[in-house]
């Protein structure tokens, strides 16, 4: 047996060809069951689309490049479940293009953070994390609260968002601006909101200034619906019925 893996290794040729073989038979083990199941999301109830305005929070995230420092995705290891909660399911970014995961966790992961904290936690943490934070090496954003949010063109976005099979109905896209105006103002009629998006939809002034809806509001109303959409109970409940 050492005989003949003494000839492998002195032969090049022969090594390159059975490292080839050894990479193929690993490679098609890990492969090949994925062709045989139907889809590789699993089904978990309560995921639905984001709202315009916190798709619009989205977007701030995706353009101040949050994901540089924070992951969304905790992973099925046990000191990560006990930090952040239960791990993420495929399901629960299957909305997001393009995916948020990040490769990065300068700061904490983020994919349970919806709920964690108040609004005027997150608001004050984000325009300057050291007064809430003194340790924190997170940059400010204090700018958020002066900008407007941009929700003219947010039913044009979530049309394109809609090539990429996010499931927006031709009523969301048509309400969209209305919509997102309504989420951010709590005395605000958001009846049309809630049919659309459900009862669970937070419809709150998240950062404090009733005048406007700033950037500061559609990214706090994004962070508060982080890994609070999946009913994690109900898929646990499954699995469990399933083994
Ligand atoms: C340079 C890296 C860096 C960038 C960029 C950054 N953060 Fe952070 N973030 C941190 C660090 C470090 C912490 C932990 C200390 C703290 O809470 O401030 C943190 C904490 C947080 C927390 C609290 C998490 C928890 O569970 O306690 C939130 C929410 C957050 N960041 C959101 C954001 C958002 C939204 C952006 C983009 C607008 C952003 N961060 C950009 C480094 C960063």
């Amino acid at each position: 047996m050492l005989n003949h893996h003494k000839k492998l290794e002195k032969n090049s040729i022969l090594l390159l060809v059975f490292t080839l073989v050894a990479i193929s038979v690993g490679g098609l083990v890990e492969i090949v069951p994925l062709f045989r199941i139907e889809t590789t999301i699993e089904k978990v109830s309560g995921m639905r689309p984001l709202t315009p305005l916190e798709l619009a929070g989205q977007q701030i995230y995706m353009r101040e490049n949050c994901s540089a420092c924070h992951s969304q995705q905790i992973r099925p290891l046990r000191d990560e479940v006990e930090r952040y909660g239960h791990y993420s399911l495929a399901a629960e970014s299957m909305n997001d293009h393009p995916f948020l995961w990040g490769s990065k966790r300068i700061g904490p992961d983020l994919a349970r953070v919806g709920g964690k904290y108040s609004d005027e936690w997150h608001s004050a943490h984000l325009a300057n994390p050291r007064d809430v934070v003194p340790e924190s090496i997170m940059p400010p954003y204090s700018s958020m609260k002066e900008h407007g949010a941009e929700l003219h063109a947010i039913g044009e976005l979530m049309k394109t968002y809609r090539l990429t099979g996010v499931p927006y109905t031709d009523a969301m896209v048509e309400n969209a601006y209305n919509d997102a105006m309504a989420q951010a103002h709590v005395d605000a009629d958001a009846t049309g909101l809630n049919e659309r998006y459900g009862k669970k939809v937070n419809v709150r002034d998240f950062d404090g200034q009733r005048n406007m809806v700033s950037e500061m509001d559609a990214l706090v109303a994004y962070l508060q619906t982080l890994g609070t959409l999946a009913d994690i109970k109900d898929y646990e409940l499954q699995e469990g019925q399933k083994n």
